[in-house]
Formats: C-alpha cells, sequence, structure tokens
C-alpha cells in the first residue's frame, strides 16, 4: 500500500502551477525572469523545490536558475508572512516621509527597520522602490491593496486592521 505524506497533494498543486506558468513560456527563448516572477507571484516564495524543478523543465542548471534568483533582489527565497506590506521608498514617497512609516510599521511589528518576516509569520515587510502611484504618495502596499497619502499613525491604524486578534 503507499501512503501518502500529507505535504504531497501540496507539492503536486505546486508544480501544477509551476507546469502553467512554464508552458506559458514553453516558446519564448530566454523567459526565465518572468517564468521565476510568475512563480514567485503565485506559491509565494521559491522554495529550493521550485527551483529544482524550473530549472529541470527548462533544461538549465540549478546553478543557472539559482544565480538569477540571487541576482536580482526582487526574488524571494524564504517564505513570506501571511501579509505582505510593500512601503515605498521611492522619491515622491521619501519626501512624503516613508523613513516615518517604516519605523512605525517595523517598530509595531517588532522588527527591525530593514524589514523581514515576523517570528508568528503573520507579517512581511519590505522596501520597494517607486510602485508607480507618486500621486498618493507616501504609499504602502499591503496584499496588492493600495493604502495611500499615509503618516505613521494612518500607517499603524491599517497595519492594526490586519493583524488576527490575540
Ligand atoms: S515614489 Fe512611492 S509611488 Fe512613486
Amino acid at each position: 500500500m503507499v501512503t501518502k505524506t500529507k505535504a504531497e497533494p501540496e507539492q503536486a498543486s505546486e508544480r501544477a502551477r509551476l507546469d502553467k506558468i512554464i508552458n506559458k513560456y514553453r516558446k519564448q527563448k530566454g523567459a526565465l525572469i518572468p517564468i521565476l516572477q510568475e512563480a514567485q507571484d503565485s506559491l509565494g516564495y521559491l522554495s529550493e523545490e521550485s527551483l529544482f524543478y524550473i530549472a529541470k523543465a527548462t533544461k538549465r542548471t540549478l546553478a543557472q536558475v539559482y544565480g538569477v534568483t540571487t541576482f536580482f533582489t526582487q526574488f524571494r527565497l524564504e517564505p513570506i508572512g501571511e501579509h505582505l506590506v510593500r512601503i515605498c521608498h521611492g522619491t515622491a514617497c521619501h519626501v512624503g516621509g516613508a523613513e516615518d512609516i517604516d519605523a512605525t510599521v517595523c517598530g509595531h511589528l517588532g522588527l527591525s527597520e530593514e524589514g523581514g518576516t515576523t517570528d508568528d509569520m503573520e507579517f512581511t515587510v519590505d522596501k520597494v522602490v517607486c510602485v508607480g502611484a507618486c500621486s498618493l504618495a507616501p504609499i504602502m502596499i499591503v496584499d496588492g491593496v493600495a493604502h495611500g497619502r499615509l503618516n505613521a499613525d494612518r500607517a499603524r491604524k491599517v497595519i492594526k486592521g490586519y493583524q488576527k486578534e490575540k
């Protein structure tokens, strides 16, 4: 009798998602970066298994694929929290107080000002460059939803709105 581990269905669904992305770019030469971007969007981060799978499916070595992910800072090789908070540090947001917002949000979540992921895996905070909504500066994006014209207090309130009751 074949026993299944708990992780297998999830791995199967991850493989199916990766196959769909890889197939989409099958005829495009040199499409490794969009494949990795879409894989990250779909899976949240690029695990070693997913990099290995992408390398095999695109006939590259793991070192080649890994090299691309470590060259570009947009790629994430560690799991992220349940909520992804991206604080814009482009010029307009910087002038509007992004540093204050960053310090307040990170301080509220118990993170260093570099951001990162909370121990309970509830939040990941990232600094990003201009997200293209300068008229709403300063801005932060939580789980894809933009919160603009912030100040430190409003940013803290936004984060509290996403926090689980404890
Ligand atoms: S600088 Fe933040 S949206 Fe442009």
